[in-house]
């Protein structure tokens, strides 16, 4: 489709890779603890808003950039750039994205090793290892380091076959299987005590709430995490689409499954917390406030699992298979961000570049687990906190100012021939230009403070 470089070879091929990367662990253990600690339902309402508001015009202008360019985002950067200034800021921003994918893959890869371990757990303990099932959910660095390293290889795995039939085929391979056991498990855990307390919290919000700024903070951050903005990796899938692709429509279907899995995880997973409170697991702490995250996940639910008898151990199996499932079809795409870098501007060959870049990633998660307590937080800071929404800004100011006006909407005409009459054109435009990038710095100038 796209001559040599590779291509998605159909529109749902695109839809399954953009919302595998989209949906992740931010989407199913992210947005729900975030919720949960920032008042239920208010959290939810804002979080619609600024998802469609905010990061869903961010989200065109990088598919937009991609598609324009037909190449990583370097390239696709400078090929809309025409002064040497314009030129070297296309590389600062493009480059920026690529570190910040990598950088995010470095912490993210640790994490889904934690859901790996706990996926083979129950497994351990059914076949009567209970040594092993202990070792699987302790904290240790050798654990950590196993199943970082099996996760990252996997990731290559995927990765060095390339786009259509790495990225795309087992994208739809995946998405389909982590939507049935999201489903089923929703089914499951709604027929338990407590479920209704908890759903009452998710779906009735106290509007008082819903200008708070740390409220809203967390909800443009949760936002373009969900998204993958401000990391390359929208922009190369972007460059993966045929010319013949409405992107408007595109782009919305993307936003809409990612929003609507945020919301049905939260379906599951504040029910669940409920159903453990009910159980006597404590979830809130003495001042009222959520239990951290990670003791949500790793301690809360696994101690709801147990309570179950039996059904619990296939139950967690199939949580964390979905959180593992999720949080590879986002990890494949941060490493497509570097990797399609160094296959188009240093003519190396996939499987070397995904190889090395990947083994690359793998050593700076090491160095992560060697120095868990100083650098897991940083790292998360850097790249999520600074590097995404400074390059996401970075990347509709390339939009709205750089990009010459005509030849943005020639790009959205390709595929949608009638775009100019149509209400998009009427907004979008002035959003890129003006609205997200103020209103992202203004977000971001607040997070300083
Ligand atoms: N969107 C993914 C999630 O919600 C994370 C991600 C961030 C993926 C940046 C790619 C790039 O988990």
């Amino acid at each position: 489709m796209a001559g040599s470089r590779g291509g998605f070879s159909s529109r749902l091929g695109f839809i399954m890779a953009a919302a595998g990367s989209a949906v992740g662990l931010g989407n199913i253990w992210g947005f729900p603890t975030q919720t949960a600690s920032n008042g239920g339902a208010a959290f939810v309402f804002m979080y619609l808003i600024l998802a469609f508001c905010l990061a869903y015009p961010a989200f065109m202008a990088e598919i937009l950039i991609g598609r324009f360019g037909q190449a990583n985002a370097v390239t696709s950067l400078q090929k809309m750039s025409r002064t040497v200034f314009q030129k070297r800021f296309a590389f600062v921003v493009g480059f920026g994205g690529i570190i910040c994918a990598a950088l995010i893959l470095s912490f993210y890869g640790i994490v889904a090793g934690w859901m790996m371990a706990h996926t083979i757990e129950p497994i351990a303990k059914l076949v009567g290892s209970d040594a092993t099932a202990n070792w699987l959910v302790s904290f240790s660095f050798v654990r950590n380091l196993v199943f970082t390293a099996l996760f990252v290889g996997l990731t290559i795995f995927i990765i060095s076959r390339g786009v259509e039939e790495g990225i795309e085929k087992w994208s739809k391979r995946l998405m389909p299987m982590m939507l049935t056991l999201l489903v089923l498990l929703i089914g499951y855990v709604m027929t338990l005590e407590g479920a209704s307390e908890g759903l009452n919290a998710y779906l009735n919000p106290d509007f008082s709430r819903v200008l708070e700024p740390s409220l809203l903070l967390s909800a443009l951050g949760q936002a373009f995490f969900s998204l993958s903005l401000g990391t390359s990796v929208m922009v190369i899938y972007g460059s993966y689409i045929s010319k013949k692709e409405n992107m408007v429509t595109l782009g919305a279907q993307v936003t809409l499954i990612d929003v609507s899995i945020a919301f049905l995880a939260g379906l599951l997973i504040i029910p669940a917390m409920y159903v453990a409170q009910a159980q006597g697991v404590q979830i809130f702490a003495a001042d009222g406030s959520l239990l951290s995250e990670d003791t949500l996940v790793f301690t809360v639910l696994p101690s709801l699992f147990t309570s179950m008898g039996s059904v619990g151990a296939f139950i967690a199996i199939g949580f964390f298979a979905l959180m593992s499932i999720a949080a590879l079809t986002s990890s494949i795409s941060m490493l497509e961000g570097p990797v399609s870098y160094v296959v188009e501007r240093h003519n190396v060959e996939r499987k070397k570049a995904s190889t090395y870049i990947g083994i690359g990633i793998f050593f700076l998660s090491v160095l992560i687990m060697a120095n868990f307590s100083t650098l897991f937080g940083l790292v998360i800071t850097i790249s999520t906190k600074y590097g995404q929404p400074i390059v996401a800004m970075l990347c509709c100011v390339f939009v709205g100012w750089i990009w010459q006006r005509n030849s943005l909407l020639q790009e959205l005409k390709e595929g949608h021939q009638l775009v100019e009459e149509g209400i998009f054109w009427k907004i979008w435009p002035i959003y890129t230009k003006v609205v997200c990038p103020a209103a992202i710095g203004m977000v971001f100038l607040h997070s300083l403070s």
